[in-house]
């Protein structure tokens, strides 16, 4: 069986009129077992919804699968068995919301990344702004939260974004940049990692950021990453989308995907945004 984040070698050779970036999604797309450009789609349901409409969302979600869309479910931890069975055999991936740094121990509340794991978790999301908010998770923290979860056989998908104050002052993209720098493991693989960019301001907000800013943003991580040899990891953009905007945001050169919040607990409205993401993956093609 091909794990997940192994590249099983399908050509990633530049085509004329491909950017070469979306060539580097053929690669990742190889990771899991798929032929064509991929663009990730992740479904954060936070600390939603009960579990009856969690479950009737992971049946509806199994009915679909999108031509190049790769998604993955972030269900809250409690869930992740239930929707890892209800989501097998399908397309679907399914993913934990955080992990603790320690691989066990007395850490009342807590879940380690191989607990994710073994119920079934294929990838993290890490560094999301609320944990960063809630909890005072620091890009330290975040970092050893990473190699845990390495460790234990999970990829990673690291959450950066300035907040609205930090944009206003012109210090977004440092703000972007010092987060990668600290939360980011030195020396990772890039196939095992994914990034998403969601403007703390943008976040379950309604407000979406313009096409530029997510380009100039996208632009600038991906210059980031390209220096450290890791120039294949998908960028997601998060923060509000929605089908109304997929089209424009999955248009941005740079953007791998999508890491949504609201509009993942509505299944027309997140097939809506896959079906977006497979009009990108057919454009990319
Ligand atoms: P939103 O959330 O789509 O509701 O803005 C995105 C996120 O927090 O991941």
């Amino acid at each position: 069986m091909v794990a997940f984040g192994q590249w099983i070698g399908y050509g990633a050779t530049p085509r004329q009129g491909v950017p070469a970036r979306w060539c580097h999604y053929r690669q990742i797309r190889n990771r899991f077992g798929v032929r064509g450009i991929e663009v990730i789609i992740a479904a954060n349901w936070k600390m939603n919804p009960p579990l009856a409409d969690a479950a009737a969302l992971a049946v509806a979600y199994a009915a679909d699968s999108f031509d190049g869309v790769t998604r993955i479910l972030f269900p809250p931890a409690p869930y992740l068995v239930q929707m890892g069975v209800r989501l097998d055999g399908t397309d679907m991936l399914v993913g934990g919301q955080d992990c603790h740094h320690n691989a066990s121990g007395a850490h009342t509340g807590d879940v380690a990344a191989g607990m994710l794991a073994d119920c079934g978790a294929r990838v993290v999301l890490l560094g999301h702004s609320e944990r960063r908010a809630d909890h005072g998770e620091d890009d330290a923290l975040v970092a050893t939260k990473a190699a845990a979860a390495l460790s234990a056989g999970l990829d990673v998908m690291i959450c950066v974004g300035e907040t609205l104050d930090q944009r206003e002052a012109g210090s977004a993209e440092a703000v972007v940049t010092a987060q990668l720098e600290g939360s980011v493991p030195a020396g990772i693989d890039a196939s095992r990692l994914m990034l998403a960019y969601e403007p703390v301001w943008a976040i379950g907000t309604g407000k979406v950021a313009g096409v530029e800013e997510i380009a100039a943003m996208h632009a600038a991580i991906q210059q980031w990453l390209a220096k450290r040899d890791l120039a294949s990891v998908p960028i997601l953009y998060g923060g509000s989308v929605k089908p109304g905007n997929a089209d424009a945001i999955f248009g941005v050169p740079d953007v791998g995907g999508a890491l949504v919040g609201g509009a993942s607990l509505k299944a027309e409205d997140f097939n809506g945004i896959c079906s977006a993401g497979a009009r990108a993956a057919a454009a990319r093609s």
